[in-house]
């Protein structure tokens, strides 16, 4: 038999649901996947799980979502331009800008935000001798590697870059490393998790992780407690700092990047262009990113006036032209970096359900992909990546025991 709904029975659905969603003793209803970080790492596995059929996956935010480093990144995909070998690092790297196409094609269709992926390579000049030596290096080892690398005169340089200075002494091009808007990627991403269910809580400062048994239960702030089946780190430079009884988080430590940009009314370049002190990247709006430094001072994210004549200096090393353009906005951002300078992917094998994805130093942007993927399938289906070998977060202990 079937009872009409009464006015009763509606105040008790009412209070159930409210009760379910911030119960009174502080406590927040289950999430099956608790992610800690709201920046670009945080919000590409959020995507990656429910993409997998994840549908209760809760993200806490300290801050502002997309605030910290990844807002204050300069979008490059710099797979060849920022690695050094063929190792581990370089392949993940390289896998993950392989990614890209398919990830902003899909972003865009999901969300209906271009994320402006660009593909028109990036250039590596060379001004001194040291430069050249520096250059010539990165070509053999690439060539070896069989990636696609060119070897381009002064001239040519020009020819495709004519603002780029005079001095130019040579340069290489790299086809395959690309650019996009990295805060249109994390508005595509935010906007992934509106349409999903997928739910944000900013100004919610984790401070410790709740552990039982050797199993992860959940995660407090200040006021809150938050119980999750699963957690993520996904707290880049401020990783360290959150508290877990008798458990050490991996030593993850800020770096400061300062950036400065020019507006221009026309685009005077078509492509990412790196010299060995810093970088230039053309915005499709006219912007020219600057970028950038790198700092040990703490989690200071101010700009200094020495920071900003730096970027200037480099800015007009590369292209003297822009010595007329005043700078129209400055920013700074803290990028992850642990003890190697590598991420850190994977499970913790003491806690059950707790995993790590952060440290991801200068390349978080390029990374995002690849991260997801990894972590999506090793939360979800159990898959162990090749690549959790290689950056889990128990590596620095292992090495102390040998
Ligand atoms: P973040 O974006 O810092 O996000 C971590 C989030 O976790 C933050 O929003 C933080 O508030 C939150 N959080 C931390 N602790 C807690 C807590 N306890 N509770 C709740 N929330 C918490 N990479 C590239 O690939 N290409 C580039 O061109 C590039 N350029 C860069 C230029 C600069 C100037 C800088 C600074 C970085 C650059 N990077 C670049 C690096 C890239 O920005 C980072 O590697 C990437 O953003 C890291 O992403 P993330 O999500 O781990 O970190
Ligand atoms: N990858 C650029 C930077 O970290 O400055």
């Amino acid at each position: 038999m079937r009872f009409p709904l009464t006015l009763a029975k509606i105040s008790f659905l009412i209070k159930k649901y409210q009760f379910s969603l911030n119960l009174p003793d502080g406590k927040r209803q289950m999430t099956e996947v608790l992610i800690i970080g709201g920046g670009v790492i945080g919000l590409s596995i959020a995507r990656q799980l429910h993409k997998k059929g994840v549908r209760q996956i809760t993200i806490l935010e300290r801050g502002r979502t997309g605030g910290e480093a990844s807002g204050a990144a300069a979008g490059m995909l710099a797979a060849q331009a920022e690695t050094n070998e063929a190792d581990d690092f370089f392949y993940l790297c390289h896998d993950s800008n392989r990614l890209y196409p398919n990830f902003a094609r899909e972003l865009f269709d999901e969300t209906g935000v271009d994320i402006e992926l660009e593909t028109s390579g990036t250039l590596y000049l060379a001004f001194t001798d040291s430069d050249e030596r520096e250059i010539r290096h990165r070509f053999d080892w690439q060539r070896a590697a069989k990636l696609s690398v060119e070897h381009l005169s002064a001239e040519n340089v020009r020819k495709l870059e004519p603002f780029v200075s005079p001095e130019v002494r040579e340069a290489l091009f790299f086809p395959n490393d690309w650019q996009v808007e990295n805060r249109k990627l994390l508005a595509a991403l935010q906007k992934y998790a509106a349409l999903n269910q997928i739910e944000i809580i900013e100004n919610a400062a984790v401070e410790r992780l709740i552990i039982k048994n050797g199993k992860i239960v959940g995660a407090a702030t200040a006021n809150q407690t938050y119980a999750a089946e699963t957690v993520v780190l996904a707290t880049g430079a401020w990783t360290s700092l959150i508290k877990a009884d008798g458990f050490s988080l991996p030593q993850v430590k800020p770096v400061r990047g300062q950036m400065i940009c020019f507006q221009t009314a026309k685009r005077l370049f078509q492509r990412v262009i790196y010299s060995p002190r810093g970088y230039l990247v053309p915005r499709l709006d006219g912007r020219i990113l600057i970028g950038a430094t790198v700092e040990e001072v703490g989690f200071d994210k101010n700009t200094t006036a020495s920071g900003t004549e730096f970027l200037r200096e480099t800015a007009l090393e590369i292209a003297p032209s822009l010595v007329n353009l005043s700078i129209a906005d400055k920013w700074a951002g803290l990028r992850p970096f642990a003890a190697d300078g590598l991420p850190v992917l994977g499970a913790f094998p003491e806690i059950e359900n707790l995993f790590a994805a952060t440290a991801h130093y200068r390349n978080g942007i390029l990374l995002a992909p690849v991260t997801a993927e990894i972590m999506a399938d090793k939360i979800v289906g159990k898959i162990e990546s090749k690549y959790l070998k290689a950056f889990g977060p128990r590596r620095f202990q292992t090495a102390k025991a040998v």
